[in-house]
């Protein structure tokens, strides 16, 4: 499904109702949160909606290798902007100090946020970057083969970076996935995605899974037919 709306601001309250509305539909949730800077309007809205946090786990989608209070990690981007449901977050532990380890420990602690959902993510927010990457699914990245694994470690060249992000198999075990994708810079590839179809790693996310969303602004859809 793809809804699009007039501006960033709406696509932020669309998406704090559909969060807050999953969350009083059910006794128990585990939500997987987008990183980068599209969702924190999103997570300001939900700060503000009347959530009854000790029923949600929250997750992160992906993450990147730096410090918990690092200006770059979506821990804190998360914290500073969701409020009081921020308590409900678990995040990679960079205190691990390694990469693999970390994803390793992570998918293990996530199996177990899991378990009262029957093994599987309920809910996954996802953001996508202009060149067709989720979470931290980059194109041509070896985490685009990683099948075993719930959770990997990613080395970005192009960001020279360690990344820790959801894999294939987790994002395609999620009972629902929504997109929030906002602005003129995403016009290009939403086009690509939604039109032609290219697989692209957030194509390749959406083709798998079982119920995808798309929420976009009338910016980020300018280019759809
Ligand atoms: C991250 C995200 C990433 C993000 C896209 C879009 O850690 O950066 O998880 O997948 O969703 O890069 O980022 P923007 O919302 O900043 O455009």
């Amino acid at each position: 499904m793809i809804t699009v709306h007039p501006s960033p601001d709406a696509v932020a309250d669309a998406v704090a109702d559909l969060v807050a509305d999953a969350v009083r539909a059910r006794p128990r949730i585990n939500i997987g949160l987008a990183g980068g800077s599209t969702p924190s309007l999103t997570y300001e809205r939900l700060s503000g909606r009347d959530v009854t946090w000790d029923r949600v786990t929250l997750w992160l989608g992906d993450e990147r290798w730096v410090p918990a209070d690092h200006p770059d990690s979506n821990a804190r981007m998360v914290r500073t902007t969701l409020g009081s449901g921020a308590e409900r977050l678990i995040a990679p532990d960079h205190e691990l100090g390694d990469p693999e380890r970390a994803a390793t420990s992570y998918a293990t602690r996530l199996a177990a946020a899991f378990e009262p959902s029957g093994g599987h993510p309920d809910l996954v927010l996802l953001g996508m970057g202009d060149d067709g990457h989720t979470a931290s699914l980059f194109p041509g990245t070896k985490g685009l083969d990683v099948m075993d694994r719930d959770y990997a470690a990613v080395w970005v060249a192009d960001k020279n970076t360690w990344r820790l992000t959801a894999t294939f198999p987790l994002l395609w075990s999620s009972e629902r996935i929504v997109f929030v994708v906002t602005g003129h810079a995403k016009a290009p590839v939403v086009r690509r995605i939604l039109e032609k179809g290219e697989p692209l790693p957030a194509q390749r996310v959406a083709e798998g899974a079982a119920d995808v969303t798309w929420v976009l602004d009338q910016a980020a859809a300018a280019q759809l037919t």
